[in-house]
Formats: structure tokens, C-alpha cells, sequence
């Protein structure tokens, strides 16, 4: 997976004109509010793409943000819409491939939404597992939303794995399952996408 593919799919594609646009991450939202984690609390948007989470949980006073994501156009649209909002300088964005990022601190939470599941290679997913379990935290959250098996079987052209809750808990097996679900979500197109989504702790 490279960086000239995201960016041309950002490049030529506005903000609501991808299948993954949310106007509002509401799952997302609804489950880190009821973790109640300190507004000190370090979290970490992997993939955020122009996702609106990392806005949304500044305006709900958040301080310690942090998105990634392997596609320097994703990034820049997202800094100007942060710009808009006056929030640019307060969230911290990281170019990179995940699967290579090194971070200079660990995280209370981190957030994935629709972006490990375009991990195919089982060598570029034990990266990502290695790095998710040494940058959390002790007590750190793992929140993640992948395609179901019920879900598409592609995203933007490219293969993805489908996952459900046994395989998401296999997956992270150092973590501890709290709480899983199901979400259909509707697409700008009028489609459907269903996600498995899991949130897990770091128990030491
Ligand atoms: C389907 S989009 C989801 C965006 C966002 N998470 C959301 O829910 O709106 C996938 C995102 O992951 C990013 N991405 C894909 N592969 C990546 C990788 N290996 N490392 C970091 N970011 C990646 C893409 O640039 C894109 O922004």
C-alpha cells in the first residue's frame, strides 16, 4: 500500500466523496466519551485521514491529539479544515505509513477506524500489532472498526481482510476484549457497509 495511491484518492476526490465520510463519527464519539479519560489524556487518530474525530474531541476539550496517516494531501485538507476551526496548531500530525511510524510517547487510546483492515500481509500486521502494544500504555485503550464479514470485501479498489469479533480478539490477543458490536454504516452513495468494531485494554 503507498502514500501516491492515498494521495491521488484524496487529490481527486472532495472530503464527502469517499465511501468512508462521516459527518459525524458517532460510534466512535459515543464509546471513548464513556471511557471518561482525563482531558490530559493522549490520544492517537491511526489513518484519520480528514476524519472529523480528532475536531470533535478538541471541541470537547481533548488536548493531546494526535493523527497519522500515510497520505500527506489527507493531512494537509485536514489541517486546513482544523485551520478554520482554529485547532490546527493543537493537534499533532504524523506522515507516515503506520507500519513504520515511531512515536516519541504512548497513547491512553488508540483509534482505528478502516485502516488495518488494508493490512493483507501478516508480516505488515505483526508490525502493527508490535507497535500498537508498545505504544499504549498501561491501562491504554484500543479502539478499532474494520469491514465485517457481512461488509465489502474491497475499499477503494484495494483488498482488505473482513474481520469479526473472534478474529479481531485472535488478532490482539494481548488485549483485553471490553466491549464489541456491529455497525452498519450508509455510505454517501446510498450503500451500506457493515464494520465489526472492538474496543480492548491494555491491562499492564
Ligand atoms: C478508509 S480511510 C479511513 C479514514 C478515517 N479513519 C475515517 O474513518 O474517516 C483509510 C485511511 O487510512 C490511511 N492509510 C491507509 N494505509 C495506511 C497506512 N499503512 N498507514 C497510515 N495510514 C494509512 C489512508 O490514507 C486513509 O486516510
Amino acid at each position: 500500500m503507498d502514500k501516491n495511491f492515498w494521495d491521488n484518492v484524496y487529490e481527486s476526490k472532495s472530503e464527502n466523496n469517499v465511501s468512508w465520510y462521516q459527518e459525524m463519527p458517532k460510534r466512535s464519539l459515543e464509546i471513548i466519551m464513556s471511557l471518561n479519560l482525563p482531558i490530559s489524556a493522549k490520544i492517537i487518530d491511526v489513518g484519520g485521514g480528514q476524519s472529523k474525530l480528532s475536531e470533535c474531541l478538541y471541541e470537547k476539550s481533548y488536548k493531546d491529539l494526535t493523527v497519522l496517516d500515510i497520505s500527506e494531501v489527507a493531512l494537509s485538507k485536514l489541517k486546513e479544515s482544523l485551520n478554520a476551526k482554529n485547532s490546527s496548531n493543537k493537534i499533532n500530525l504524523i506522515l507516515s505509513n503506520v507500519v513504520e511510524a515511531k512515536f516519541t510517547k504512548q497513547f491512553d487510546l488508540w483509534h482505528d477506524r478502516a485502516v488495518f483492515h488494508f493490512l493483507t500481509n501478516p508480516e505488515d500486521q505483526k508490525k502493527y500489532i508490535d507497535l500498537l502494544l508498545t505504544s499504549l500504555m498501561a491501562n491504554g485503550y484500543f479502539l478499532i472498526s474494520t469491514f465485517s464479514k457481512n461488509g465489502p470485501s474491497k475499499c477503494s479498489g484495494l483488498e482488505i481482510c473482513q474481520y469479526d469479533k473472534k478474529d479481531l480478539v485472535s488478532m490482539f490477543s494481548k488485549l483485553e476484549l471490553i466491549e464489541s458490536g456491529t455497525e452498519d454504516h450508509h455510505t454517501p452513495f446510498n450503500t451500506v457497509q457493515n464494520f465489526t468494531y472492538c474496543l480492548f485494554k491494555k491491562m499492564n
